[in-house]
């Protein structure tokens, strides 16, 4: 559970990551709906379910999101052979950070197919975007969310992946919510999560998940796993389809 001294660090933190946001929306090459004036947000959760929830990862640090030795460290086009894409496909690259999948998923599915790249900092869709145009990739359209809302069209994706993201919502209902809504009826979402359960995956403990973390949380919002890959040397792979029928009544 976390100390009075981190939720008030944790909560200047947002406060600023907010306010950078919102600096950079003044800013010019934004597109229209970036431009959008800021909905006033519901606060957000310093824990749930038991689970404390980690800082939004700063677009300052991104390069470490396409440093070199992420294909060796976590597998990455094992992860992508799993994930069975096929052209034409719409996907969501939620939380995409400056793209490192987003292009390679892009790729995979070709120009029938597109990636909507959904990030909440327009600092992280900045960067897609150059390295999208420095690959010349053309079938992705940035979106910015919001913390409670993805900004999605309904029934539209094929696949939702959560890289190295879910742990990061601050609202985390809201997220679920708006994800099962925006899946196709035979949809799924995907999330890849750094293992609690292993000490020796070198990341900080708020930025990992158990399996038995996950599944106290998607099954009441409406999700029932239905595969799981155990093959990644840090990450857990599981996938949910919509089980709209059971949603924990509030
Ligand atoms: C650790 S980075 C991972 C980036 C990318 N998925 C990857 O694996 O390279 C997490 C990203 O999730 C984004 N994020 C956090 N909360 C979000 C939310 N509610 N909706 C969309 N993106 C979010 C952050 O801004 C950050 O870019």
């Amino acid at each position: 559970m976390p100390s009075t001294r981190s939720r008030v660090f944790s909560l200047l933190a947002r406060s600023i990551l907010a306010a950078s946001v919102g600096v950079a929306l003044c800013g010019a090459n934004l597109s229209a709906q970036e431009k959008k004036p800021p909905t006033k947000l519901p606060p957000g959760l310093f824990e749930y379910k038991g689970r404390e929830i980690a800082q939004t990862m700063h677009f300052a640090g991104a390069p470490w999101l396409t440093r070199d030795s992420r294909d060796r460290e976590e597998d990455c086009n094992t992860l992508l052979k799993a994930l069975k894409l096929q052209p034409g496909m719409t996907i969501c690259d939620m939380g995409c950070g400056n793209g490192f999948y987003t292009l390679r998923v892009a790729k995979q599915i070709g120009p029938t197919g597109k990636v909507l790249a959904v990030d909440i900092q327009p600092e992280m869709l900045t960067l897609l975007r150059e390295r999208a145009a420095a690959e010349k990739v053309k079938n992705v359209q940035p979106i910015l969310g919001s913390v409670i809302d993805p900004e999605l069209p309904e029934a539209s994706c094929d696949l939702i992946l959560c890289v190295d993201v879910y742990h990061e919502f601050s609202h985390p209902e809201h997220m679920l919510k708006a994800m099962r809504t925006a899946l196709k009826p035979d949809g799924k979402l995907v999330l890849v999560e750094f293992r609690m359960e292993d000490h020796r995956v070198p990341i900080k403990i708020e930025h990992k998940m158990s399996k038995e973390q996950i599944l106290k949380e998607l099954p009441p919002n409406g999700f029932k796993l239905v595969e799981q890959f155990d093959g990644l040397p840090w990450q857990h792979v599981m996938w949910f389809g919509r089980d709209d029928a059971n949603v924990e009544k509030k």
